[in-house]
């Protein structure tokens, strides 16, 4: 790796309910240090800047064009993720994102496109992908475990988001539900283990056309339901492979499974989070026993997509949760959403690259750089 004189110098734009969790790993980890915290909010953003020691706070629009900003994360509401996305490209940024990528494939494509043009390099959460957790399972399948993948079933069911979150209204319109909302991790997962999609076929289910705020200052208050909150999908990989998955915020009841099985067993990965062993069956009968494989590698936790691509950045290759990977990912999960409203399978266009699993011993808490900070 070449030497780089001090940490990656990160912007955070967006500094709602998930802002703290970067905030905690994105100020922990040596290779990174957070400059300045934006939001449409200056108040809100003011007091996160406090809570985490960052020097600057204010307005996304005097926060980007900063000269102690190298990389934006942008951690606004899905609607906004083009549009700030694209101010930061432009302000000569790299830009890592909440997911989805945009809501649309010509908005996702333009802030590619944009940011290939001025020489900057996008990444997009989810980061469970890079976890220990996640990549125990892709080492797994990598060295044969269970075979070559066959099918793969994922269940993600639940009440809803409406239960807990204080401004719930934008993950039930266009850009959010179940779909887009925790879609991404499951699909960024899929894409990832088992290689592109070529085609998908869904029907999607909107059997409550109001929800109510569960919690926080607005609580009782009705809103309105734009998305499908129920959706099943079956997905044809490029591989062979083919998936069975449900997406729904209609279940009193919660519950994930992402079981991968192959020619010779199968295997539960931990879709969800950053720890949790993989559980390996091998062998095709009903008798043989469950082993559990503890998650093996580095300790880390959402963030740690920003600290990789911030790597891979210095390294001059293309991050594990790069650009290309989540168009695909939105393009999947859009294609879906037109199975729903056609009625009929959807081809898919894009592709993303086999990327290998992540070495064990790689550390995200080490300090790479040398020198001493950027001025
Ligand atoms: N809440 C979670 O647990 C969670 C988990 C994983 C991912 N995410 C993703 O993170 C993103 C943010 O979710 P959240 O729950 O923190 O939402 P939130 O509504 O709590 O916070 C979003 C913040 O962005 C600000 N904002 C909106 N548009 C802006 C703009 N143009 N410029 C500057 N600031 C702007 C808002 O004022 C708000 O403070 C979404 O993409 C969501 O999918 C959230």
């Amino acid at each position: 790796m070449s030497a780089v004189a001090g940490p990656t110098r990160v912007a955070i734009v967006g500094a709602g309910n998930v802002s703290d969790e970067y905030l905690r790993a994105l100020t922990s980890y040596p290779d990174l240090t957070v400059t300045a915290i934006a939001d449409l909010d200056v108040a809100r953003a003011k007091a996160q800047a406090e809570k985490y020691g960052v020097p600057a706070s204010g307005s996304a629009a005097e926060k980007l064009g900063r000269d102690d900003v190298d990389l934006v994360v942008n951690l606004t509401i899905p609607a906004a993720h083009a549009e700030v996305a694209l101010a930061a490209i432009e302000a000569g940024k790299h830009v890592w994102g909440e997911k989805p990528l945009t809501l649309d494939r010509a908005s996702a494509r333009a802030v590619l496109d944009a940011a290939k043009a001025r020489g900057v390099v996008v990444g997009n959460a989810p980061d469970t992908i890079i976890g220990p957790a996640i990549q125990t399972s892709h080492r797994l399948l990598a060295a044969g475990e269970i075979g070559t993948p066959r099918t793969v079933l994922t269940l993600m069911q639940g009440p809803g988001p409406d239960v807990w979150h204080p401004r719930p209204q934008f993950l039930f319109a266009k850009g959010a539900g179940p779909l887009f909302d925790i879609g991404p991790y499951y699909v960024s997962t899929l894409v990832q283990l088992l290689g592109p999609v070529v085609s998908v076929s869904a029907v999607g289910q909107t059997p409550r056309a109001e929800r109510v705020i569960g919690s926080g200052p607005d609580a009782g208050t009705r809103f309105p339901v734009e998305v499908s909150t129920h959706v099943s999908v079956v997905t044809t990989f490029a591989s062979g492979v083919v998936g069975t998955s449900v997406y729904s915020f209609d279940s009193p009841v919660h519950r994930q499974l992402f079981e991968v099985t192959g020619a010779d067993g199968t295997m539960e990965v931990p879709v969800s989070g950053f720890d949790g062993p993989t559980r390996v069956l091998t062998g095709l009968t009903p008798d043989s026993p469950w082993r559990d494989v503890p998650a093996e590698g580095v300790a880390s936790g959402r963030g740690v997509g920003v600290l990789e691509m911030a790597r891979a950045i210095r390294e001059g290759r293309t991050p594990r949760a790069g650009g290309e990977l989540s168009f695909h990912v939105l393009d999947v999960m859009l294609a879906i959403e037109e199975s729903v409203e056609r009625g009929a399978p959807v081809a898919i266009e894009s592709t993303a690259p086999l990327v290998p699993p992540i070495p064990v011993e790689w550390d995200p808490t080490a300090r790479t750089f040398d020198g001493t900070e950027q001025k």
